[in-house]
């Protein structure tokens, strides 16, 4: 019998700020109070201002406190909060604080709330359900409910996940993949991350499921090197799913067998892209492949391949526990369910939001994000990682809505939102662009290769010139601009005109350009 359950985070975000010691910190305090404490380790609810954000077990539900130092232990003690007592860092009912409570929680409705490693845990929160259904169902019937559903990929191009899996499924093959992409490249994305920190089960499940689906038996996650963390939660949750029995020759005694393997990249950014990745997992240097054959005909070792992003698996469990139609009424248009909000950079309340599609990116930025943690105006945000476009403080009402993102210009991507204030110098932000290609470039082209380094300097001429030359220099820019987007071979070159046309559209006085010149 225990005095009392505390739950405090295991995840990255949290243990930056320090949990681990705070958790050595409540465990030797209590023994000192001669208390018998359950330390349970969750993953982050996501509002990282409060990290490390500890929780208590109360009659009333979850009590939170945060951000705990060790040097607060005491008196959070003296305070009786192991009964939810009031405290300076108190912040009431976990569930009940409007960060969360006023969010749509699918795909992370476990994430903060289960020990990510047990299975029995994760069953006990509706874990597995998906699996159970999509066990009951033939392959294509599972891919019509993912259809239906709306789901498109959240890795960044937003491709309908029932049309790719249909395609894998259709496709000959002695052998399938499924591969999951949890790369996460892009600047001011932690989605991945924390599923696979806080619920590696539902991705798991969701890999099982797109198996299933497919026949594919072997699956693989590629993983980036930067992500320590993740992978020693993946190896322990996939060895536990091994175990007992929901991942192997025969999956849940259906017969079927489905086993998966991690793979580590070695930091490009390129190794995102999904060919780029296969090579990668070959044992290849990540080089972009050309398309067709698509991977879900001709993928990894040649033979039909799912490829998802960490994300997109992860919203497969739901829909199939609950139905195609259940997901799809979340969201707007196009854009359906719900999609994990990434909200970074000059922010005061920085974190992880998930809501339905069709939320503006002023509600996130100031509703949630309550604005720049400078206290300065917000300038312009990007939005979709490095490749997305830099939106000025007008185009912030927007909804968070594929199309609608691109009908000005701008790439939802992964859903990650960097905020910057009126201190910005968006002629840097956009050499910067061209900088972070040159750089990340895989080679294969020449728009990408050779463009990106002339833009670097094409940046630089602008912001040393004057009058005529600088408008020629500025001209010059929006060419190669052109050229990189409609001859590159991939998105990387492709997109990389975004940010930096999108600075010269929408700030143009920081390149130092009339205001009357429309770029
Ligand atoms: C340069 C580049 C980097 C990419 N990086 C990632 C990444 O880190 N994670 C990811 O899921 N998709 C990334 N993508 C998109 C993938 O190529 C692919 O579309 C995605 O993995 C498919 O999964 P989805 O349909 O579930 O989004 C990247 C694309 C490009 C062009
Ligand atoms: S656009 Fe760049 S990253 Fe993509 S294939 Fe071409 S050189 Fe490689």
């Amino acid at each position: 019998m225990s005095d009392g359950i505390i739950y405090v985070p295991r995840d990255s975000g949290a243990l930056s700020m320090g949990a681990e010691t705070v958790a050595a910190a409540l465990d030797a305090e209590a023994k000192r109070r001669g208390l018998a404490l359950l330390i349970k380790r969750n993953g982050s609810r996501g509002l990282y201002w409060l990290e490390p954000m500890v929780e208590v077990e109360t009659a009333r539900g979850r009590v939170a406190y945060g951000p705990v130092a060790v040097a607060d232990i005491a008196s959070l003690f003296d305070s009786n909060f192991l009964e939810g007592g009031e405290h300076r860092l108190g912040l009431g009912i976990t569930e009940e604080i409007p960060y969360l409570k006023n969010q749509e929680r699918l795909t992370f409705a476990r994430v903060g709330v289960n020990d990510p490693v047990s299975i029995e845990d994760y069953v006990a929160h509706r874990g597995y359900r998906g699996l159970a259904s999509a066990l009951a169902m033939s392959g294509p019937r599972i891919v019509e409910e993912v259809a239906l559903s709306g789901l498109r990929g959240r890795g960044g191009a937003a491709f309908p996940a029932g049309i790719k899996w249909r395609t894998a499924l259709q496709a000959e093959g002695d052998q399938k993949y499924v591969v999951c992409n949890a790369d996460e490249g892009d600047s001011g994305t932690f989605s991945d991350r924390m599923i696979m920190e806080g619920d590696p089960f539902v991705l798991i499940e969701g890999m099982t499921i797109a198996a299933i689906a497919v026949g594919a038996t072997q699956g693989y996650i590629y993983l980036r090197s930067e992500y320590p963390h993740a992978l020693n939660t993946l190896r322990a949750a996939i060895a536990v799913a091994e175990r007992k029995n929901y991942l192997g020759d025969d999956v849940c005694g259906s017969g079927k067998a489905f086993k998966i393997a991690l793979r580590v990249g070695a930091g490009a950014y390129i190794c995102g892209e999904e060919t780029a990745m296969l090579e990668s997992i070959e044992g290849k240097r990540g080089m972009v492949r050309f398309k067709p054959p698509l991977p879900a005909v001709a993928g990894l070792f040649g033979k039909p391949t799912v490829i998802n992003n960490v994300i997109t698996l992860a919203s497969v469990p739901v829909i199939l526990e609950k139905g195609g139609l259940f997901y799809k009424n979340y969201g707007m248009g196009r854009s359906q369910g719900t999609l994990p909000i990434q909200l970074a950079g000059n922010v005061k309340y920085p974190g992880l939001i998930e809501k339905a599609f069709g939320v503006t990116l002023r509600e996130i930025i100031y509703e949630y994000g309550g604005g720049t943690a400078s206290g300065r105006p917000v300038r312009a945000v990007q939005v979709g990682g490095p490749l997305g476009a830099y939106l000025p403080e007008s185009k912030l009402d927007l909804p968070v809505d594929y199309e609608a993102i691109a009908a000005q210009g701008g790439l939802l991507g992964h859903g990650g939102i960097v905020v910057f204030d009126d201190t910005v110098d968006m002629a840097r932000q956009a050499r910067y662009a061209m900088e972070f290609c040159a750089l990340e470039s895989c080679g294969k082209c020449t728009p990408c290769r050779i463009g990106s380094t002339r833009g670097m300097e094409v940046v630089d001429q602008i912001m040393a010139s004057g009058g005529a030359d600088k408008m020629a220099a500025a001209d010059l820019l929006r060419d190669l601009c052109d050229t990189m987007a409609a001859g590159s071979l991939c998105a990387l070159g492709g997109l990389t005109p975004l940010p930096v046309t999108s600075a010269l559209r929408d700030f143009r006085e920081d390149f130092g350009l009339p205001a009357a010149i429309k770029p």
